[in-house]
């Protein structure tokens, strides 16, 4: 047997804000969001809507599309920087809510390259077959840690959850490869302080076209694949110029893209399970698909992964 994914779920909150909105609240122009970004709407969680209630929406859906039920689960594992709280942990709010009773339960935090490390740590506890079913969350309120007085970033953020079931899949399915990295001197370039998120964005820039591109390649070749094998890529969605890096380096076509961050801008750890989610139940990615994830975020953290779709 292999390590796949065998259910995703994903979930928005449902009042939208638009670049014409971020015009009245800051110098900048819909042009400029949208030439240098692609973002043109983003949701935004309610007051009383914290990261659990959008990972718990994001999870129940999962569940059901993988046939699991909660108490069936052995791990629940949460990628997020916007938890309700440092403690108790979004996983174990999830936990109780889905009465994943067996479940244990832990938050991990690698920014927009959360939900990859946490499909990595799943995929071990499975694969060393110590646990059979583990659900993995990336959820994001990055509204409530947002300066929306600064036009560098409050135009870039939104909040949402995606989540995934990691199980045992037929030999011939499941993740391939994957690579994780880390780069701890790149921290001040993309941090929290006093609150709110900071951003050299120019700095991350230089640094995304570099690393997805490579990462994208590396989990192709790891997987004993041509980059003519993808069939599609779900790069992070932060800023379609960077997405087009990646896409550049397979040499896939448009259409072979998850393409989102016009709709929801960048939803950190929420992006990837977001765009895997919304691009399954559209039927964009069909079994037997070599999907390549890749995504990166702050820390600095990298991530990518090869799966071959199915269970
Ligand atoms: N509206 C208008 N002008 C703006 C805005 C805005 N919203 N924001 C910044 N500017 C101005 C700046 O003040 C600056 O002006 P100056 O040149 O007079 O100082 C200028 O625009 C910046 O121009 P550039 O640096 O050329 O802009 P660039 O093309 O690099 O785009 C951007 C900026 C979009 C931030 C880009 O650098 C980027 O996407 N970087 C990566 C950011 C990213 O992905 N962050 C998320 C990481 S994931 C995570 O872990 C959360």
């Amino acid at each position: 047997m292999a390590t796949g994914i065998i259910g995703v779920g994903h979930y928005l909150p449902e009042y939208i804000l638009t670049n014409k909105d971020l015009e009245k609240m800051v110098d900048t122009t819909d042009e400029w969001i949208r030439t240098r970004t692609g973002i043109e709407t983003r949701h935004i969680a309610k007051k009383d809507e914290d990261t659990s209630d959008l990972a718990y929406q994001a999870a129940k859906q999962a569940l059901e599309s993988a046939e699991l039920k909660s108490e069936e689960l052995d791990l629940i594992i949460v990628a997020t920087v916007t938890g309700d709280q440092s403690f108790p942990s979004v996983a174990c709010q999830i936990q109780e809510k889905l009465g994943a009773s067996r479940a244990s339960a832990m938050d991990i935090g690698a920014a927009c390259s959360g939900f990859i490390y946490g499909v990595v740590t799943a995929k071990q506890f499975i694969d060393s077959g110590t646990y059979k079913n583990i659900l993995v969350i990336g959820a994001e309120k990055l509204s409530k840690i947002t300066d929306w007085s600064d036009r560098n970033t409050c135009v870039l953020f939104g909040d949402g959850a995606g989540a995934a079931v990691v199980s045992e899949v037929s030999e011939d399915k499941g993740i391939l490869s994957f690579e994780l990295g880390a780069d701890g001197t790149g921290g001040p370039a993309l941090h929290q302080e006093g609150g709110n998120i900071q951003m050299n964005g120019r700095e991350v820039f230089k640094f995304a076209v570099r690393q997805m591109p490579e990462s994208a390649e590396a989990v192709v070749e790891k997987a004993g694949l041509q980059k003519s094998d993808v069939d599609y890529l779900i790069p992070h969605q932060a800023n379609f110029r960077i997405m087009e890096a990646a896409r550049e380096r397979l040499g896939i076509d448009k259409e072979k893209m998850a393409y989102s961050v016009n709709k929801y801008g960048n939803t950190s750890a929420a992006s990837i399970p977001i765009a895997l989610s919304e691009d399954v139940q559209a039927g964009k990615i069909k079994d037997g698909d070599h999907v390549v994830l890749v995504g990166f975020g702050g820390g600095l953290t990298w991530g990518a992964m090869t799966l071959r779709w199915g269970k």
